[in-house]
This record gives structure tokens, C-alpha cells and sequence, in this order.
């Protein structure tokens, strides 16, 4: 099949049209049967949740042409497990993980000319949501939801692509709190953390880096992605928080920085180990690896890049990562799943 007429190596994170979205309606305790549409808009009821009570939340993941051809996915299970875990948080009717699979694989196979090309750096985001539709005006969960899964092909989130970004702490905002909705992927954690994004942008930082609501002591993570440090030790640590998103991600590195002969960590990170480590890195499906360059922190600054190249750990695992995420090494932990066609 040809391809669509895009300027692949150069695409932005950004919405670009494709043929179809797929949606589902839950209506009396049950999904309905699925609907490739190429509408782009969808008509709400003026008083479904989503619209009032913030009942949404969202996936993201990616497809990517290999060097044969095949069109493959990267860890759809875990998206699928953890919009269960969104969806049964903010009580909101689930979507079972075959039906999230098979929705995905449908609207790939319906906008394959969409997947990049092997070999331009590009992807195919996909991006599932499930919304309360229902009208309700007290506080209560819809009586009907809707799964939409819509499809854009992306080049890297931060323009600068894998060159090092610069973090500033914020300590008078928080994105989530403790035993709140920080740990799935919930609309309003991103709305909360707008205007913290926005203040760091005009102050010339790419993005924030949130510590813990409670004590303003330990890393929580940025506002799209989960955070690593190297230390000098050759230690992987990257924070445990009840309040951040588990990435899929973070959890592949950790196997691979183990397999880099890094000595992996989750625990709790205090925000002065900043300026212990020897590089930095943001990380997350649209994020990928991300070296950071710089983390600002009240009147100091931690310093890991000075020439705006990406640190040696930091490029061994995104190397690592990118080569199984387009087939190009071998899928020795079963994280990739070809696309099978219609
Ligand atoms: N943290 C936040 C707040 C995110 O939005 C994302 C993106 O999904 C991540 C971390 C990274 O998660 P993942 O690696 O599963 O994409
Ligand atoms: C992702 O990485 O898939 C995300 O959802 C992050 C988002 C802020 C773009």
C-alpha cells in the first residue's frame, strides 16, 4: 500500500488527520459492537460526566513499521491493564483488555498508510480514551460511556528530539496528590499541571519536574513523563511515588539499564541527589528517552550536558529501546506484537 504524503522525518508531536477513528458505546451493562467512522468531531449529551466531573481518561502507545514490513505494537497489554486501572479509579465502566487489542488493531489496519516508514524516526501514536457520556447533574458516574480510539502519526514530543531539555522543580504547584488520581491517566492531572507547564515554558525550561505533594522533599516526575538519574555509582534510580504514572517505559529500562550493566532503583529520590547525578533523563511513550541538560532548583542548577549532546547511559538505552521497538533487536521479553492484517 502507498504511504500517506507526509514529511515523515520531520513530523511534530502534533495532531495529523488520518482516515478513521474507532469508537464503542457502553449502554446497559455492555460494550457495544465497534464503529470505524471517519467523522472527527463526536456529539456529547450537555450534561455527560466527562464534560462536569472530569470522568475521562486516555492511552497512549505506538505502532512502528519494521525493516520487513510488519506494522507492530509496543506493549499493548500494559496499556490495556492500565486503562482498566483508570477506567475502575474514576468508576467508569472498564474496557476489556481483548476489546482494547482488538479496537487498536482495527483502526491500524483501517489507517495503515498512516504508519510511518521504517527508518524515518517517526510513529504511529495511538491514543484510546474512554469518556463518561451519560448526562448526570449530582456527582455520580454515567450510565453510559464511550471508547474512542483515534490515531496520528508523531515525530518526537520535545521538538528538540534526543538533544538534553532543561527542568525546572516546581514547589508551588503539585500535579497530583498522594492518594489521588496521580497514578492513571486521568485528563485532570494534566489540566492541573497546565499552568505550571506554561510558567516554565516563558521562563525558557522546556518542562517542569514535580516533587512529592506531601513534603516537597523527593521527585515525583515531569509533567508528561516519568524521571531516571545515573549516578556516579552506575545506579538507575528513578522514583517510587504513589502519586506518579507507572510508566510502561520506565519499566522496560529498568530491565534494560540491568541488561547495561546498571544497577536499577525505584525508592524514593530526595531532590538534592539531583546534583549527584552524572546524567538525567525524562522518559515515556511519546517522550521516549529525553536527556535532560539541566534541572533548575531554587537558585542552583544541576549540570549534565554543557555541549547539548545526550549523555552515554542516556543514548545506550534509547538506543536499546528504539532497535526492539522497531524490530531491529531481538523482542527477548515479548514487549512487541506484529499487527495482524484483516
Ligand atoms: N508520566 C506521565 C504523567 C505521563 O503522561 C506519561 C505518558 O504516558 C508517562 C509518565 C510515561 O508513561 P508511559 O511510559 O507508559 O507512556
Ligand atoms: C504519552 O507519552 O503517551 C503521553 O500520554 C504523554 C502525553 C502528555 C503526550
Amino acid at each position: 500500500m502507498s504511504k500517506a504524503d507526509l514529511d515523515w522525518p520531520h513530523l511534530d508531536f502534533g495532531y495529523h488527520k488520518t482516515d478513521y477513528n474507532i469508537r464503542f458505546t457502553w449502554r446497559d451493562g455492555a460494550w457495544g459492537a465497534g464503529e470505524l467512522t471517519t467523522d472527527e468531531s463526536i456529539s456529547l449529551h450537555i450534561a455527560a460526566t466527562c464534560l462536569h466531573y472530569g470522568q475521562q481518561c486516555f492511552e497512549g502507545l505506538k505502532a512502528f513499521e519494521t525493516k520487513s514490513g510488519d506494522v507492530v505494537v509496543f506493549r499493548i497489554e500494559e496499556n490495556a491493564q492500565r486503562m482498566r486501572r483508570s477506567c475502575h479509579k474514576i468508576h467508569m465502566a472498564e474496557v476489556p483488555e481483548d476489546l482494547f487489542t482488538d479496537a487498536v488493531f482495527k483502526v491500524i489496519n483501517a489507517n495503515r498508510k498512516f504508519v510511518p516508514p521504517y527508518g524515518t524516526g517517526a510513529s504511529l501514536y495511538i491514543r484510546p480514551l474512554v469518556i463518561g457520556s451519560g448526562p448526570q447533574v449530582g456527582v455520580k458516574p454515567a450510565n453510559e460511556y464511550i471508547f474512542l480510539v483515534l490515531v496520528t502519526p508523531v515525530g518526537p514530543y520535545f521538538k528538540t528530539g534526543f538533544k538534553p531539555v532543561n527542568l525546572i522543580v516546581v514547589e508551588d504547584a503539585d500535579r497530583a496528590a498522594p492518594l489521588g488520581v496521580g497514578d492513571v491517566k486521568v485528563g485532570g492531572n494534566y489540566a492541573a499541571g497546565l499552568r505550571a507547564s506554561m510558567r516554565a515554558r516563558e521562563r525558557g525550561f522546556t518542562e517542569v519536574l514535580y516533587l512529592d505533594a506531601r513534603e516537597k522533599k523527593y521527585i515525583d516526575e515531569s509533567g508528561p513523563a516519568n524521571f531516571f538519574g545515573i549516578t556516579p555509582a552506575g545506579e538507575y534510580v528513578t522514583p517510587d511515588s504513589e502519586s506518579i504514572l507507572p510508566s510502561i517505559t520506565n519499566k522496560c529500562l529498568i530491565t534494560l539499564a540491568e541488561e547495561a550493566g546498571l544497577k536499577p532503583q525505584r525508592r524514593h529520590v530526595h531532590v538534592d541527589e539531583i546534583f549527584d547525578f552524572t546524567e538525567a533523563g525524562c522518559c515515556g511513550t511519546a517522550a521516549v528517552i529525553t536527556p535532560v541538560g539541566s534541572i533548575t532548583y531554587r537558585d542552583r542548577k544541576a549540570i549534565y550536558s554543557k555541549d547539548g549532546k545526550a549523555g552515554p547511559r542516556c543514548s545506550e538505552l534509547y538506543d536499546k529501546l528504539t532497535a526492539i521497538q522497531v524490530g531491529d533487536a531481538p523482542d527477548n521479553y515479548g514487549w512487541v506484537r506484529r499487527v495482524p492484517e484483516k
